[in-house]
């Protein structure tokens, strides 16, 4: 466990880093991404960041907020409904027109829901997609600024991260069926969405570390975290919900916590990309279990998660490979033909 002094002790830190880091916050419209976006805020010089969301009048008013924690900063809110992936390319586009790098690229999006298959217009199913689609996709547009990033001839400048938050343990302590991915042929349920998620946002994390060895790549567990993810449930579970928070709280992290945690996990050196291993002096194991992959695993507390003797078995099947192979699939097809 990394203490939480050692976390807040880090993160006052990161005024030392040149100003103008730009930080894309997926979801940092509620939860775990605000509190990761208001840390970054208030820690870093003139930071710019993007938040993007659906709820333009919770914006306005986070908006507000951060401009006051830090009059340096700038702000600006991308309104996108990003279960669609077109949406995703349009959102893109914008930071792209205005930016020149990305050094952090941070994403949430998700939400708690007991509905079954739920396809979009694009044919992929809505939770599955926010929760990986929808993350790979901003991924790979934003690659290049995040390439930029690290190319910086400033080394207080090349922070260059993607961090994405849902939970890992999932896709470790259980096998996806890998000739059903996007789980349309009958193989959904709310578990192997969970566990086909959780698998392919570490999988593709090792793919594109390897492809890409400025950009370090984290996929953190945030534990319970009280927020608003219960908001999709319907009026039965959220009144169970509701009623459980008060007596739950004791055993969460509170949201605070987790989003200097998050920080943590967003900035600090031990994760460091694959080309920058050399000049940190305690790097930290990859999910792989090979120190300095690139491609990190995290539990709530910023400490690595080891390796499952699953996760394992399917990687040496050529996990990562199948898993990077249907991603571009997928992203071949919406392209092409606006439907998977
Ligand atoms: N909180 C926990 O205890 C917990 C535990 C384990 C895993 N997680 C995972 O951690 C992630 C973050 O959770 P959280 O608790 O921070 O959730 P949250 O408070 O509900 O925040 C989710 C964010 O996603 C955005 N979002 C949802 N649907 C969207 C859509 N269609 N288009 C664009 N933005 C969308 C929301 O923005 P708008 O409302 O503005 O659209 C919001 O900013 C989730 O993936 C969750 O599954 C959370």
């Amino acid at each position: 466990m990394v203490s939480l002094k050692a976390v807040r002790a880090h993160n006052t830190s990161l005024k030392a880093l040149s100003p103008n880091l730009v930080a894309v916050f997926v979801g940092g419209t509620s939860g775990i991404g605000l509190s990761t976006a208001r840390e970054f805020v208030r820690n870093t010089q003139s930071p710019h960041v993007y938040l993007i969301g659906r709820n333009s009048s919770e914006a306005s008013r986070i908006i507000s907020e951060l401009q006051t924690l830090n009059s340096s900063s700038k702000l600006s809110f991308i309104q996108s409904d990003t279960s669609l992936l077109k949406n995703v390319d349009v959102a893109c586009e914008e930071i792209k027109s205005k930016e020149s790098k990305v050094n952090l690229l941070f994403m949430t999006i998700g939400q708690m829901t007991t509905q079954g298959y739920n396809p979009t217009s694009e044919g992929l199913d809505k939770k599955l997609t926010l929760h990986y689609y929808a993350r790979t996709r901003f991924t790979t547009n934003l690659l290049p600024l995040l390439t930029s990033a690290a190319q910086s001839s400033d080394a207080n400048a090349r922070l260059s991260r993607v961090v994405s938050v849902l939970d890992p343990k999932l896709g470790r302590n259980d096998i996806p069926n890998f000739s059903d991915l996007a789980l349309k042929n009958g193989t959904f349920s709310l578990k192997s969405c969970a566990t086909h998620a959780s698998a392919m946002i570490s999988f593709s994390h090792e793919h594109l570390a390897a492809a890409y060895p400025g950009t370090a790549f984290v996929h953190s567990y945030p534990s319970g975290v009280p927020t608003n993810i219960s908001r999709d449930l319907g009026p039965v579970l959220k009144g169970v919900f509701a009623v459980a928070k008060p007596l739950l709280n004791h055993w969460m992290v509170p949201l605070v916590e987790s989003g200097e945690r998050h920080l943590y996990a967003s900035t600090a050196p031990e994760f460091a990309p694959r080309n920058l291993t050399k000049d940190v002096e305690h790097v930290a194991r990859g999910g792989d279990e090979v120190s300095g992959s690139g491609a990190y695993v995290l539990n709530w507390d910023d400490e690595v998660l080891g390796e499952s003797k699953k996760a394992e078995g399917v990687r040496k099947d050529g996990a990562v490979d199948k898993v990077w192979r249907h991603t571009e699939e997928v992203f071949g097809k919406v392209q092409s033909e606006g439907k998977y």
